[in-house]
């Protein structure tokens, strides 16, 4: 474990309580009933081991094009739900951004799923942060630095905790090494929900 070397990486444990947490369960479970999560491929053409959806105008998807943001969900060709209410309010109170975030993307992780050390860059612009707001199960969270190769250290995200890549650490490198099974009851079939909102079009003006 090394220090992190980023200044803008802020966790905020326990940012939603229970209450929260069980309302903003209710609030995506509703939302995956009419877009269901499905397990994307890769462009090298590798099932992830997460289970992913979107809600908001875009959504974050891959494919054998390749990464990219799209208005609707590539199974139904639907529009994907709208981001919930409380998720567009904690943004608002925790990001410290001029817009809104007009996607939310939605990982399931069970049965040892997690995911490889990446940037998130397929957004118009930098300056808007990224934030996470992790339910369910524990992950074991990995951060870098903006090059691959730089030192990483590893942080517990649990049920309720919200972090924030902004700053220095909107482009660092991060990932899930794996996340604790049965570590929290509040999914239904256990697991762990990951809802990170951003903006990927331009800010207004
Ligand atoms: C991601 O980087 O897309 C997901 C991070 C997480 O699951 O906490
Ligand atoms: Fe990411």
């Amino acid at each position: 474990m090394v220090p992190l070397t980023q200044t803008g990486f802020r966790l905020l444990p326990g940012a939603l309580d229970a209450e929260a947490q069980a309302s903003l369960l209710t609030e995506v479970l509703r939302r995956v009933e009419v877009a269901p999560l499905y397990r994307p491929m890769t462009p090298g053409g590798k099932p992830m081991s997460v289970e992913m959806t979107n809600f908001g105008p875009l959504g974050w998807v891959t494919d054998a094009l390749g990464y990219r943001y799209q208005p609707t969900h590539p199974v139904t060709g639907a529009p994907w739900p709208d981001i919930p209410a409380a998720l567009l309010k904690l943004w608002d109170q925790v990001a410290g951004a001029t817009a809104p975030p007009d996607a939310c993307l939605v990982n399931l992780y069970r049965d040892g799923a997690r995911m490889g050390l990446h940037q998130d860059r397929d957004e118009a612009d930098f300056s808007f942060p990224v934030l996470s707001v992790s339910l369910g199960d524990t992950a074991v969270f990995r951060i870098g630095g903006v090059n691959r190769r730089d030192p990483t250290t590893s942080v517990r995200l649990a049920s309720g905790d919200v972090c924030i890549l902004t700053g220095d650490a909107r482009l660092a490198h991060h990932g899930i090494d794996r996340v604790l099974a049965g570590s929290s009851r509040l999914t239904p079939g256990g697991g762990r929900i990951n809802l990170t909102l951003r903006r990927a079009s331009p800010g207004p003006g």
